[in-house]
């Protein structure tokens, strides 16, 4: 039987695109599919590539792991932890950065993207593969839950885990498993926090509304065809309905449809967003589930680290 692992980075405030892209169809995998372990990594350390982030770095995890127990995970099931308890994930960064080089983490597209908007780039931009390459591998995971854009980042945890490997057996060799849905966002671009074209299904209804509102419609007359296929309300609106139904709610207008979509989601994140809040009104309870995590994941690692500390002759 395989185990699963996926991870999410805490950013800010989880959203639609982490909802309906990655929670959901995690769980549902889960309950249909039989797994040794499930491992679900929130990735605090990840989002620490400059000092800007340090102050909220907390409170995100707490609001990631608040939406996940939102949506119906079972923490005692599952091997639920944050990234910065388990210290293990930088050490075996620290090796892993020791046999992978240089000019092929200059090539990473995610970073390549990065020097192009940025002019101070701190090492750990360039080194963030090699952190989740340590995620991946530290966890002996088979399948590994990722969207596309995260493939890179995955054959640089492979890479290494081969060359370990073929000195000596330590690690498994991960497998992607893709998420099929990519969640576009407002813009019609992958939703994600820094593209600034998120559906924050979590926060005020007034935030939600007016984000739904920002979402660019194709302004076509009443009259005139519509091109459903490249709208961008259309398209976010197929997520939670069908498309005749959706296409009444376009023959009214774009603002009426608009509309429609906000009340959907209201109603249909009634209780997500109510478990949500109340977690987040509990965070020592939260932080109890991020220590029963890490205590099992630290058991679960202990024979890697001392092959790994072995390897390196550092035990
Ligand atoms: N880098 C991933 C993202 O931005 C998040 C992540 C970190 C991850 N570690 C992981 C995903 C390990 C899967 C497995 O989406």
């Amino acid at each position: 039987m395989d185990k699963l692992l996926t991870g999410i980075k805490s950013t800010g405030i989880p959203h639609l695109g982490h909802v309906i892209g990655i929670i959901y169809p995690t769980i549902l995998l889960m309950n249909k599919e039989m797994f040794q372990k499930q491992f679900i990594l929130i990735a605090n350390l990840h989002t620490i590539t400059n000092s800007n982030v340090i102050k909220t770095n907390k409170t995100n995890s707490y609001k990631i792991l608040a939406a996940w127990l939102a949506c119906g995970l079972d923490y005692k099931k599952v091997i639920c932890y944050r990234q910065s308890d388990i210290s293990e994930i930088p050490e075996l960064l620290w090796f892993f950065s020791a046999i992978f080089p240089y000019s092929r983490l200059k090539l990473v597209h995610s970073f390549k993207e990065y020097k192009k908007k940025n002019q101070i780039i701190n090492t750990a931009t360039l080194t963030y593969p090699i952190l989740m390459a340590a995620d991946i591998l530290i966890s002996k995971a088979e399948i590994i839950l990722v969207g596309k854009d995260q493939l890179q980042h995955l054959e640089i945890a492979r890479i290494i885990a081969k060359k370990i490997n073929k000195i000596k057996r330590i690690f498994t060799i991960p497998k992607a498993k893709i998420f099929t849905k990519l969640i576009k966002g407002t813009d019609g671009k992958k939703m994600s926090k820094s593209k600034n074209n998120i559906i924050d299904i979590f926060s005020k209804k007034k935030q939600i509304k007016k984000q739904i509102f920002k979402i660019k419609t194709q302004n076509k007359f009443l009259t005139e065809e519509k091109q459903f296929l490249t709208d961008n309300l259309y398209n976010i609106y197929l997520n939670f309905a069908g498309s005749k139904q959706i296409k009444k709610k376009f023959h009214v207008g774009y603002q009426h449809a608009k509309e429609e979509f906000y009340k959907l989601l209201i109603s249909k994140f009634k209780k997500e967003r109510k478990l949500y809040k109340y977690y987040m009104n509990q965070t020592s309870k939260l932080e109890k589930i991020f220590k029963i995590g890490a205590t099992k994941m630290k058991e679960i690692i202990q024979p890697t680290m001392k092959k790994v500390r072995i390897f390196f002759d550092c035990y």
